[in-house]
């Protein structure tokens, strides 16, 4: 027995020896492999940027873009959790707090009532929306919205009558935060569906529509920034000599030395005043249109490559070309977008 133990010791160890061995080769091999292929930058954050880039940062923050999705709290809740009660169509919804944390009283998806924690808050005036988990990854966002101006709880759709399992009910598809809303309320979000499972594992890389969502992933950018000479963009996949995925003109003006848009790429971007650098910078949450991937598009990628823009079509805009229907850019937001750059600009909050 004991010969044979040794017997077998000796082999699993020399098994183990070249296990060992094959395991660094094919190490060395893969290392060799990534160290020819540029890496993809990765998304580190808007509190990353506030270390070099403090006025920009000042003026983000606050802004409706920090605002787009925020976790709730004191600060970001403006609707009042104070217990009262909001009676629509024969249903009565309440809105109450307890131990800092928000609660809504409404009918679920069987037609009983239940009382939901709030997760997420959706914007901050003219009215703001709330996003409920009804299941583990899935986030639904609630109908029941709070008027700024108004200071009351309102409908969003007074006039239909939606009934539980119904796709526009709020548990139901169309008010699904994942799939239809949180793309253009997130920063690096990818919505990861199950078919199988039909479960959403949803991941972003930060709420609200932070730095990156317009700058790109800045992994790279902040490599450059603390190496200094010794960064070579040609180590990252798509950027520019700063390490950034998408250019912008340097300077102002008629002299402004025009970079491309897109790392690597000749295709060149006027101000932010120009109409082409609005829809490659800006069109992909300002525009109707129907995204290709699963999430967002890195910043830096050209809008017809990763969207189809809907045409001037009935139901979608009016006869002028202003978006109609949905909130994707109101007739305000085009009118700011128009007398940009105001991008980081904070909205004043009342
Ligand atoms: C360690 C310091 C550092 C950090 C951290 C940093 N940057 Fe920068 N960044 C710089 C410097 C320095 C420049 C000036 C580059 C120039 O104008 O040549 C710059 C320039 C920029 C520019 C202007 C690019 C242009 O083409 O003119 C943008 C946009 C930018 N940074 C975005 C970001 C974002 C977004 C983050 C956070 C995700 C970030 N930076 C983090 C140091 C930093
Ligand atoms: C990742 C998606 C995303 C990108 C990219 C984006 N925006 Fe926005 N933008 C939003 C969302 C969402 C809101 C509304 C947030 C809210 O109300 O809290 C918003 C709000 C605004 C507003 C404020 C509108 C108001 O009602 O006050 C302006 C102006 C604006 N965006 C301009 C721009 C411009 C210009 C660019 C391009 C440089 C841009 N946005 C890029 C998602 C985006
Ligand atoms: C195509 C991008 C896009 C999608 C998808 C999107 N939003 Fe927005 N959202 C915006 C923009 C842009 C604004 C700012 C509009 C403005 O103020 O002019 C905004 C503003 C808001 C606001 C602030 C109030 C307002 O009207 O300005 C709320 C709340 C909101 N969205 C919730 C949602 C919900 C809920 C969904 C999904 C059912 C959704 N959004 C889907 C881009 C989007
Ligand atoms: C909604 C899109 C958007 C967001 C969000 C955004 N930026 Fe910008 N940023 C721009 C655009 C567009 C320009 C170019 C402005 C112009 O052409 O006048 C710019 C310019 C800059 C510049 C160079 C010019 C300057 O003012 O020094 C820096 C640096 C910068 N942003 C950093 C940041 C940082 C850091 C954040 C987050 C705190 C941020 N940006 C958030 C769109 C955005």
């Amino acid at each position: 027995m004991i010969v044979r133990s040794g017997f077998y010791f000796d082999v699993s160890r020399t098994f183990r020896t070249v296990l060992l061995v094959a395991i660094a080769i094919a190490f060395c091999l893969t290392a060799q492999a990534h160290a020819d292929e540029p890496s993809r930058p990765e998304y580190v954050g808007s509190e990353t940027c506030a270390a070099c880039h403090t006025d920009a940062v000042d003026d983000w923050q606050g802004s409706h873009h920090d605002l787009a999705w925020t976790l709730p709290s004191a600060e970001t809740v403006v609707g009042q959790f104070d217990g009262r009660a909001f009676t629509h169509q024969g249903k009565t919804y309440r809105f109450t707090t307890r131990d800092g944390q928000y609660f809504i009283d409404t009918d679920d998806a069987n037609g009983g009532m239940q009382r939901y924690e709030i997760i997420g808050v959706a914007g901050i005036e003219p009215l703001q929306q709330y996003i409920i988990e009804t299941e583990p990854g899935r986030l639904q966002s609630f109908d029941v919205v709070w008027d700024v101006d108004g200071q009351r709880w309102f409908h969003l759709y007074p006039d239909q009558v939606l009934a539980p399992g119904d796709g526009m009910h709020w548990t139901g598809p169309y008010k699904n935060w994942n799939a239809r809303c949180a793309a253009c309320h997130a920063t690096g979000f990818e919505k990861n569906f199950s078919a199988q499972t039909k479960q959403y594992q949803s991941r972003q890389a930060e709420i609200g529509v932070g730095c990156e969502a317009c700058h790109g992933p800045a992994q790279a950018h902040v490599e450059w920034a603390s190496t200094g000479t010794s960064f070579k963009s040609a180590d990252w996949h798509g950027v520019n000599e700063i390490g950034l995925t998408i250019n912008l003109t340097r300077g102002r003006g008629t002299e402004a030395e025009l970079l491309g848009y897109l790392a690597n790429t000749e295709q060149r971007l006027g101000p932010l005043n120009d109409a082409e650098t609005q829809i490659q910078q800006c069109a992909g949450c300002h525009a109707r249109r129907e995204a290709f991937d699963d999430g967002n598009p890195a910043p830096g990628t050209p809008f017809h490559d990763a969207y189809r823009l809907s045409n001037l079509r009935e139901g979608l805009y009016h006869a002028d070309g202003q978006i109609l229907t949905g909130h994707s850019c109101s007739q305000r937001c085009t009118q700011m977008m128009l007398s940009a750059p105001i991008a980081t600009t904070p909205i004043p909050r009342s």
